[in-house]
């Protein structure tokens, strides 16, 4: 049995399958599948984070394109989740190579979604290899979100060389920052990792600093949802704060995202859109006031990463090191 979450499957054929999601806004209380029949079901399970992460958004929306071509609006179901989240440019390209398909038939498009799941699920193994000679016995990770299995279609990109090492019996441990203010590190990845018997350290984000001093973390791993033509990183919001502690702190700090995580048309991270989310999220996170009814709040859901404070980018390709605009320019070009 594999030892990671298997975050999406289509079930069924083309006519009448769905798409089943683990609905992650249920972790770690309960782990219930939601079956999405239509777009708008797809849309609404992106936007409310039942599925979340960029690589794993990418996929569900490359499947929501076959339930939109079955009801037979295709091109108005590509707009439609195009508006979904706006950050994670997975999104996109995922809805552009089902379009670019120029075909109507579900069957033809089940076929590409499936590809795009099955490349995705490779990608992740290939970042975990490329990234495993950087865990050895008595490393001790740092983590932010969830970049893990929930987040993709295969064993995640974070936690790939987490998985790998594990599997080939290196002794090592992991920090999981909760993430405020929607709790990925403690309910997604503190809950995966512990299920497959990693030993998993859960800390509030403001402990970050104190741990990384105080518990001598050698390297830091965090995911990407988009990263620009010079290697700044649009991630959750924290990830550039981790960033300049690591620096502080002297440790080396790591992103792993697969090649559909890169948007060259942006030349840097200032253009990369950074969703603003309800702030309730902040508020009221999990159904109780936690803040005064009438303050004004300013929800971000990401930041990015200067990329002068990235030791390196790990991709399915390689690691990319240093990190400016002509490494990653050669590394997805070549
Ligand atoms: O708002 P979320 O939960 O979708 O944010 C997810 C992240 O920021 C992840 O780190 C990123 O998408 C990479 S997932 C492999």
């Amino acid at each position: 049995m594999s030892p990671y979450p298997q975050t999406l499957e289509w079930i069924g054929d083309a006519e009448k399958g769905c798409l089943r999601l683990i609905d992650q806004t249920q972790l770690p209380d309960v782990l219930t599948h939601l079956d999405c029949s239509d777009v708008a079901a797809v849309w609404d399970a992106i936007k409310r984070l039942r599925v979340r992460g960029a690589p794993a958004i990418g996929v569900a929306a490359a499947y929501g394109c076959v339930l939109g071509a079955r009801s037979g609006n295709l091109k108005e179901s590509i707009e439609y989740l195009s508006t979904s989240r706006p950050t994670a440019v997975n999104l996109f390209w995922a809805l552009e190579r089902m379009k670019n398909l120029e075909s109507e038939d579900p069957h033809r498009l089940l076929t590409e979604a499936r590809a795009i799941h099955v490349e995705d699920a490779a990608m992740c193994k290939a970042i975990g290899e490329n990234a495993l000679p950087l865990i050895s016995a008595g490393s001790i990770v740092m983590t932010h979100c969830n970049a893990g299995a929930l987040a993709t279609g295969g064993m995640g990109t974070a936690t790939a060389p987490i998985y790998l090492a594990h599997e080939r019996g290196i002794s090592f441990r992991v920090y999981a920052n909760e993430t405020r203010p929607l709790l990925q590190g403690a309910r997604l990845t503190a809950w995966e990792l512990s299920s497959a018997g990693i030993d998993v350290t859960l800390i509030c984000d403001g402990m970050a600093a104190h741990v990384m001093l105080d518990q001598k973390i050698s390297l830091v791993i965090t995911g990407a949802d988009r990263i620009a033509a010079n290697g700044d990183v649009a991630n959750k919001i924290g990830t550039y704060g981790l960033a300049v502690l690591a620096r502080h702190h002297g440790i080396p700090f790591y992103v792993a995202a697969p090649s559909t995580t890169f948007d060259l048309s942006l030349p840097s991270g200032e253009k990369i859109p950074i969703e603003q989310r309800d702030p309730d999220e902040i508020s009221r996170g999990f159904g109780r006031q936690t803040a005064p009814k009438n303050v004004r709040i300013y929800n971000p859901a990401f930041d990015v990463t200067p990329h002068e404070l990235i030791t390196g980018i790990i991709t399915e390709r390689g690691i990319i090191q240093p990190v400016n605009e002509q490494s990653v320019r050669w590394s997805q070009n070549t």
